[in-house]
């Protein structure tokens, strides 16, 4: 049975029991817990915690998961993978234990002929937490499994939770017997090889506070309903239906397992270790796509980092199995061909998706470039050592500074039949990793604990009302008090406080727009500045205020005043920012799909993807096409709407949106759409004007454009005309020609300054023919000893080697000229082949002048030099130098 087939056998018999069918969320489903999706309840957490009313009681979902802790085990085993679906039937307060296992059980065994799943009764064990006898009974019952098909497990293995605080509950397994030949009998207890899980029912119905392990936990209390969640792994079942023996070889992932064979020459199958390269290569190939198509760019935290680790290992893989060449280009596409069914919007962003994929090979590959001639010069450091072993250092620099994961060093180094200290090298990357845990440990402590927030979000039964699209003034009761580290009935003047609102206009960061400012004041006087706004948790909005006067307790009445300039000077740049958006689309394509955004009083930045730097030409055109649409005074409104509207509509949605919602839509005339929960100017002319300042890189396959709007914009020009004026003036010159004068006068100064070089250097030299006359006699020994104060070392070596010149060949001549620049001293000897003979060297003279002047030289018999940070002691050191020129010619 294909894997599409299985996911439409479970909607439908889901839909067929009063399930609304939900499609996926994305895989960055804003949660500050999650980095990605990890299960199929994950979109359903506010539901099962009472903080949102949910629109169904049912809903049946095929939720695409990420998982990647145990990404080293990929391929090694035959279910880890980093990207897989999760088929989920949910229930909020509806039915609970006995219509979770009537459900599955009806499914996995009923027949296929009637939409079922077909396994055979008698192939099934489960398994359901020790002290769970309700749900035993109820296997007994409605499956009529016998008792010794029913296992008992502790909480480790039948208690489930999200491993942070969030809800939980007991859960029942459900296995299939693959048979003998995969191992010994006995259950699931005995092997979980043989007895493969397939569905996990969650009988969700625990608040936790803390989460220490999977089996160590704090329940809180009871959720405000009883509720079902599972997961049925799609894979999994595909891969037992198709007869298979690991998840890689099903219809969803064995093709670009083929065409790795193809392009590689090697068979799938007649290798353990090539196997698990193949097995690898469709994994993360797979999975990189599915996180691209959902708006992660490669990067070196967090969310890009994985994707670079999933795209950098599959490369590698690929080259462990003897392709060097692109790969991407020919095994990604395969991919999409098998997804698209279910994800159709694979081809419809493939140009933005294949660009940044291809994009990171390319970067992968120079890095593998420069690291392998890094790599290739540790090799000869380790031949040349005692323990013909890279060192720990080494290894951790080329993970570290060039990309190379350990594994291909320990490839690449045994393959030159050296070791690795691999301990040596762990051991740095715990120490980094403290580092990194410290760094982010520092950041979370800022938005203080989140239990905190739960709490509070939790006494206040509804999520806050925000009133900020409509009005900036709104009156309210103050719900909640947040000072130093916990809650608080009252604050006082001077205190720096969080305060919650059940209603406020005040308008929280997020969406890329930075937070309003303004004034809450009270009845009874008292007043608080609002200088922050975040909500740290959904259906929470946190004023960050300081009481400026009086005294403000929980359950007063309080009017919110939103600072105005502000607000309206954020809103026309966050129109802005759509309007620029979708002129770059226009200009460079659907690719330009924005990666990040804030919008700030009066100006904001953009992010998108581009593979280049975006053209001046480019940049003067869509900010021409902004002002144009500013001026035609386009109106902009919101309109609420279902997702699949909106895509309708031609709305672009910005990545991390829960789908299946009400979505907001904001529409700049019937020109940009764009999912977006911020605030906006009435009209485009609201805008005034649009000034682009220009576009930089900020990382792999993105640029950022900075801009400013309405009266910062006018500002800039403004300065920026004056600026223009003055030069004019200056240079006596239009506005137009001043580029020509500007190139003509560096030309001009350029060729003065040459000038003045070459008549300092023929003054220095003219003094030469002096000096050489002027030679002191030593013993035979002409000495020339002089000081040029305010010459640099390379006009002293040129003076030095001009005055030696002038001595007749066969008359011993030793030349020393110490020159000085900002009480820093330099001095050349030049000693010519007839003093050479007489035992002098200026190599050893130059040492006991720097020496002198509190330095160092050297050089050569000939011409030697140095120099010192003492350039008060040149005639000490002039005189120390005659002195041992006459020491060695006299032999004294
Ligand atoms: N939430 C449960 C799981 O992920 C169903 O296994």
């Amino acid at each position: 049975m294909e894997t599409a087939e299985i996911r439409r056998r479970f909607i439908a018999h889901f839909e067929g029991r009063g399930h609304t069918h939900v499609p996926s969320a994305s895989l960055l489903l804003d949660d500050p817990n999650l980095l990605f999706v990890n299960a199929g309840m994950v979109p359903f957490k506010p539901y099962f915690l009472g903080q949102e009313t949910p629109p169904y009681p049912r809903a049946v979902s095929v939720q695409k998961c990420v998982r990647t802790l145990d990404i080293e085990e990929v391929g090694k085993t035959t279910r880890h993978g980093t990207f897989f679906q999760m088929n989920g039937n949910f229930s909020f307060g509806d039915y609970f234990k006995d219509g979770a296992i009537e459900n599955a059980w009806r499914l996995v065994t009923g027949s296929v002929d009637e939409g079922g799943l077909g396994f055979a009764p008698d192939r099934i064990w489960v398994t359901v937490e020790h002290h769970d006898d309700e749900s035993a009974q109820l296997w007994k019952r409605i499956a009529g499994l016998p008792e010794e098909r029913i296992q008992r497990r502790g909480l480790k293995d039948n208690y489930w939770h999200m491993g942070v605080p969030g809800p939980g509950g007991p859960c029942s397994e459900i296995y299939v017997d693959r048979g003998p030949e995969y191992g010994p009998d006995g259950g699931p207890e005995a092997d979980e090889d043989r007895f493969l899980e397939i569905w996990n029912l969650v009988f969700m119905q625990s608040k936790l506070s803390e989460v220490r392990a999977k089996d160590d936990f704090d329940i809180e209390g009871d959720l405000p309903a009883k509720n079902i969640d599972t997961g049925m792994g799609l894979e999994r079942v595909a891969y037992l239906l198709q007869g298979k023996q690991n998840m890689y070889e099903i219809d969803e992932i064995f093709p670009v397992i083929e065409k790795a064979s193809e392009l590689s020459g090697r068979r799938y199958g007649a290798d353990h270790d090539d196997d698990v390269r193949f097995r690898v290569v469709a994994d993360h190939v797979r999975s990189a796509m599915m996180l691209i198509g959902d708006g992660v760019t490669p990067g070196n935290e967090a969310r890009g980092y994985v994707l670079r680790r999933l795209l950098r290992r599959a490369v590698r893989s690929m080259r462990l199995l003897g392709v060097e060449d692109r790969v991407l280009p020919e095994l990604m596409p395969v991919s999409r061909d098998r997804m698209k069914a279910s994800y159709p919007e694979l081809e419809l962003q493939w140009e933005r998706i294949s660009t940044v994929a291809y994009a990171e090979e390319d970067a992968f590959r120079s890095t593998l470039k420069a690291g392998t001639q890094i790599f290739d010069v540790a090799v000869g450091e380790a031949r040349n050592s005692a323990t013909a072993s890279l060192t720990g250092e080494q290894a951790f620099r080329l993970h570290d500074t060039y990309g190379f994961p350990i594994d291909l060093t320990l490839e690449m180094a045994s393959e030159q039949g050296l070791a690795v200290d691999e301990e040596g090298f762990r051991r740095l990357m715990a120490q980094q990793r403290e580092r990194a845990k410290a760094d982010a440990k520092a950041k979370k402590a800022k938005h203080g604990d989140t239990h905190h927030y739960r709490a509070l979000a939790d006494s206040l039964g509804s999520a806050v009302q925000f009133t900020g699209y409509d009005e900036v003034v709104s009156e309210g009761t103050v719900r909640g008090i947040l000072a130093g580290d916990g809650t608080a009935q009252a604050a006082h003047e001077g205190d720096e406080i969080e305060l919650v609102l059940d209603r406020t206009p005040f308008y929280a960061e997020g969406g890329g727009q930075l937070a309003d400012q303004g004034l809450i004041q009270l009845g009874n006087g008292a007043r608080l500045q609002v200088l922050d706004v975040q909500s740290p948790i959904s259906g929470l909005i946190v004023h960050q205020a300081k009481v400026v006067a009086g005294e403000v307790t929980v359950g007063e009445q309080a009017q919110a005043l939103v600072d105005v300039e502000r607000r309206l000077s954020i809103s026309r740049a966050h129109t802005a920012t759509h309007m620029v958006h979708k002129a770059f689309r226009e200009a460079l394509g659907d690719t330009a799909t924005q990666a990040g955004s804030e919008n700030a009083p009066g100006r904001f930045r953009f992010d998108f993807s581009a593979t280049g730097a975006v053209p001046p030409s480019v940049l003067a055109d869509v900010e021409a096409r902004v002002n144009d649409l500013v001026l035609a005074d386009l109106p902009v409104h919101a309109e609420i709407m279902s997702q699949a509207e909106a895509v309708r509509s031609g709305a672009m949605a910005l990545f991390g949106e829960k789908y299946g919602d009400q979505v907001r839509v904001i529409s700049v005339g019937d020109w940009a759409r764009e999912l977006c929960g911020g605030t906006h100017t009435p009209r485009s002319a609201n805008l005034g004007v649009v000034k682009l300042l220009g576009e930089s890189s900020i990382g792999s396959g993105v640029r950022r454009v900075e801009a400013l709007v309405g009266s910062d914009a006018y500002r800039f020009l403004a300065r920026e005309h004056v600026l223009v004026a003055q030069l004019s003036e200056a240079l006596k010159a239009r506005p137009e020609e001043l580029p020509e004068r500007v190139a003509d006068l560096v030309d001009r100064l350029r060729s003065a300054e040459k000038e003045i070089e070459r008549v300092r250097v023929a003054q220095l030299l003219a003094a030469a023919g002096e000096l050489a006359a002027a030679a002191e006699d030593l013993g035979g020994v002409s000495f020339v000893g002089h000081r040029a104060d305010g010459a640099d070392a390379g006009d002293v070596r040129k003076l030095t080697l001009d005055v030696r010149g002038r001595f007749p060949s066969d008359r011993a001549a030793v030349v020393a000229v110490v020159g000085s620049v900002d009480g820093r001293a330099s001095v050349v000897v030049a000693v010519n082949d007839a003093a050479r003979a007489q035992g002098l060297s200026a190599n050893a003279l130059v040492r006991a002048a720097a020496e002198t002047l509190g330095g160092r030289g050297g050089g050569k018999d000939d011409v030697a030099q140095g120099g010192g940070a003492d350039a008060a002691k040149a005639d000490e050191a002039l005189n120390r130098l005659r002195t041992q020129v006459h020491d060695t010619v006299t032999g004294s």
